[in-house]
This record gives C-alpha cells, sequence and structure tokens, in this order.
C-alpha cells in the first residue's frame, strides 16, 4: 500500500464507520465526507508514520481516518457557529438539514473517533490534548468576536488551539505509530504546529481575498464577524464597520461582492501584508523544525507541504 492508496482506504474508512440505523446521521455524513477536502492532516500523519520507519500503512489507516473526522466534526459544528452556508462546494449541513442535525452530526462523527481509536491505546492522549485544545480555540474565539477583544496576541492563541493543535497531534500520531523516540516525535510535532499556524492564517487571509468558486466555501464569513487575521491587527481597534453588515446585506441585493470595500481597505491598510509575514514566519519555523531531524527520503514530501500550505488558493 503506497501513500495515495492509504488515503484512499483513509476515504474508505470514514464512509463505512459512519454506517448508521439513523438515516439521517448517516446521510448528513456521508454528504461532508464525500464532498472531498484536502485531507491534509492524514497525509501529514501518513508521511511522518512513513518518514520514522513505519512499513505497515494498513495500521496507520483508522488513526488517519480518526484525525479526519475529528477535523470533519469540527467543520460541521463551526458551520453552525459561523452561519456557514456552503462547504467543500456543497451546501453544509445546518443549511440542507437544520442546526439540531448539524449539531448531532457532528457529536455523531467525534463518538465514532472513539470507536476508531479504541485499539490504540496511549495514542489516545495525544488526541485528548488535541480536542481540548481546539474547543478553548473556538471557544476563544467566539469569546473574543463577542466583546470585540481580539489583537495580535489573542489571535495568535485562538490558531494556536483550534487548528495547530490538530495538525500537531496529526504529525506527532505518525511518528508515535512508528515507535519514534519522544524527542523526535516532538520534534515532528513542532513542525506539525507551524504547518497548521501558517494554514490557519492563509485560511483568514484567503477569507479576505480567495476566490469563493476554488475554495469551496463563502469568503468574508470570518471577518465579517470579527474573526480572523484583520480583525486581529492594526486594523482591529479602527475596523472601519468591518461589523456593520449594512453594506452587506445592500450589496447582496445587488449581486455584487458585498465584502469588496472592506477587503480593499483591509489590503491597503497593510492587514493582508502582516497576515502574510505572520504565515511566513511559521514556515520558517516549520522548516527549522524538519532541519532538527535526520535526513530521509519523506522529508522533502513533508517540505513540499510546507510550501503548499503558504501558496495554496483553496
Ligand atoms: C478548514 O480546513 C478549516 C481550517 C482549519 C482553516 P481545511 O482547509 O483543511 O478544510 P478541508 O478539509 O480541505 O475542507
Ligand atoms: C476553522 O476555522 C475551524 C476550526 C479550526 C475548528 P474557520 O472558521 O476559519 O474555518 P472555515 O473558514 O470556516 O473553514
Ligand atoms: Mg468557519
Ligand atoms: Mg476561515
Amino acid at each position: 500500500m503506497n501513500l495515495e492508496q492509504a488515503l484512499d482506504a483513509v476515504n474508505r474508512r470514514m464512509e463505512s464507520v459512519v454506517a448508521s440505523d439513523v438515516a439521517v446521521l448517516e446521510r448528513a455524513s456521508r454528504h461532508i465526507i464525500s464532498a472531498g477536502g484536502k485531507r491534509v492532516r492524514p497525509r501529514i500523519l501518513l508521511l511522518t508514520y512513513l518518514a520514522n520507519g513505519g512499513t505497515d500503512l494498513e495500521i496507520a489507516v483508522p488513526v488517519s481516518a480518526a484525525i479526519e473526522l475529528v477535523h470533519t466534526a469540527t467543520l460541521v459544528h463551526d458551520d453552525i457557529n459561523d452561519h456557514g452556508t456552503m462547504r467543500r462546494g456543497r451546501v453544509t449541513i445546518n443549511e440542507k438539514w437544520g442546526r439540531t442535525f448539524a449539531l448531532l452530526t457532528g457529536d455523531f462523527l467525534f463518538t465514532k473517533v472513539y470507536e476508531l481509536m479504541a485499539p490504540y491505546g496511549d495514542l489516545n492522549i495525544t488526541f485528548a490534548e488535541a480536542t481540548v485544545a481546539l474547543v478553548e480555540g473556538e471557544t476563544l474565539q467566539a469569546s473574543a468576536a463577542k466583546d470585540n477583544s481580539l489583537n495580535r496576541e489573542i489571535y495568535q492563541m485562538i490558531v494556536a488551539k483550534k487548528t495547530a493543535s490538530l495538525f500537531r497531534a496529526s504529525a506527532m500520531l505518525g511518528a508515535q505509530l512508528a515507535d519514534a523516540e519522544k524527542t523526535v516525535v516532538d520534534t515532528y510535532g513542532e513542525y506539525g504546529f507551524y504547518v497548521g499556524l501558517a494554514f490557519q492564517i492563509v485560511d483568514d487571509l484567503l477569507d479576505l481575498v480567495g476566490d469563493t468558486r476554488l475554495m469551496g466555501k463563502q469568503s468574508g464569513v470570518d471577518m465579517i464577524q470579527g474573526k480572523g487575521v484583520a480583525a486581529a491587527v492594526s486594523v482591529a481597534s479602527d475596523n472601519g464597520g468591518v461589523h456593520d453588515n449594512s453594506a452587506v446585506l445592500l450589496a447582496s441585493e445587488q449581486q455584487i461582492d458585498p465584502f469588496g470595500d472592506v477587503k480593499r481597505r483591509m489590503i491597503e491598510t497593510g492587514a493582508v501584508a502582516e497576515g502574510q509575514n505572520m504565515a511566513r514566519i511559521a514556515v520558517l519555523q516549520a522548516h527549522a523544525s524538519l532541519d532538527k531531524l535526520p535526513r530521509q527520503p519523506y522529508m522533502d514530501e513533508l517540505r513540499k507541504i510546507v510550501d503548499q500550505v503558504l501558496h495554496r488558493e483553496k
């Protein structure tokens, strides 16, 4: 089994594990799983497994499926919180089935993680740390957006917890599965952490400047709610109406980009440039983490992911 075959197996495993007597749970779960997605977290896990001498990708498949299901569950819940209507090019679960079923589908996906991870002993500790941090990060973000208190420092903490923690766990789990030493596991974790930081900052930039059709989700959603990198940097205290959505409502009636003006202002005030700088620093740190490890063939693939994260358009 090679890497691409393992990723196919991860997809099949996710599709099969969500089988249920309760039709709506199965349908809603498969709706989001079969829509695809970049599968970057399982890819990192499988690669760090291989990089540490792992030879049987089969044993890494359920853990990779579990990581992707945690991520998927958070997307389902995140779309409730963010009032998202489009995800992975499809209508969101909350939009199609309503909030209650979206909440329950997210819960269902989380519980399936227990099932997949039951045979993996201590690896569950890595999972638990990441999922706790994730919920803390989403909660910090909701609080900061609610009382309009986002700044650079809080933003960094939110991104570290809500996104980088799961990337860190993905990188650690592959190494742990291959029985790597603790210091090596931690260094891969550091790599994953910085990839995750860059990934979320770039996601927030795409929210400002990205193409909705390419991304498969609407842009402007995070910004308009006072979330994301733009709300955190210099414009945060004087954001010229980022949270005022009356212009958005008017513009959407006129079928023009409702966020056009605000986006332009973000670019002019340097918020986008500052976000790009933050992402570039995280990317350098990810490479520096890999520099500490012995060179081996899969290193190039891990480095490629770092650069793809920085230059991605979706
Ligand atoms: C979206 O994650 C949520 C963030 C952490 C920014 P992805 O961009 O990995 O979403 P999919 O899985 O490709 O849809
Ligand atoms: C991602 O945050 C949610 C988590 C990491 C849990 P976002 O709100 O930025 O993700 P998108 O933009 O909806 O994919
Ligand atoms: Mg969102
Ligand atoms: Mg976003």
